[in-house]
């Protein structure tokens, strides 16, 4: 089993970036802890960051058939992307929406996202730990594509 995690824009700043909202794990920090949780789950966890819009898009669109699952903080794209909206669909993988932040008692346009009505899960509010709950997730309920 086969999982996808997608990191948007400024993620990679994650630890330094507003640390008082985001907390003071690195992406690093994540995506080692994810590696140890998958090996522990018995499943495969691809990383990807990017801060380019295009850029996840041709990585959604190249993981049609290859992954079970998708966990993305799409970031800012959240609240402005209907490509990354429409490359989700396109490639019918289900996904999981995480934030790292509690999207709703920030400022009001962050309470939208082009993603949330079309994820099997959205996850936000929980630090990094929604990176955790979302992998145990995807590994136990998202079994569907790839064998
Ligand atoms: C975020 C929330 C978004 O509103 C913001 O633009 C981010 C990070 C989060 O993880 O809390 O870049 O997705």
């Amino acid at each position: 089993q086969k999982i996808l995690l997608i990191n948007g824009p400024n993620l990679n700043l994650l630890g330094t970036r507003e640390p008082q909202i985001y907390g003071s794990a690195t992406l690093n920090d994540v995506v080692k802890q994810a590696k140890i949780q998958a090996s522990e789950l018995s499943i495969q966890v691809e990383a990807f960051q990017s801060n380019h819009e295009g850029a996840i898009v041709d990585k959604i669109q190249a993981a049609r058939g290859e992954v079970d699952a998708v966990i993305i903080n799409p970031g800012a794209f959240t609240h402005t992307s209907v490509a990354i909206r429409d490359a989700l669909l396109g490639v019918g993988i289900p996904f999981v929406e995480i934030h790292v932040s509690n999207v709703h008692a920030r400022e009001p346009w962050r309470k939208h996202s082009y993603l949330s009505d079309k994820a099997q899960a959205v996850i936000c509010g929980l630090g990094v730990f929604g990176y955790t709950a979302a992998i145990e997730f995807a590994a136990k309920h998202m079994k569907v594509n790839v064998g």
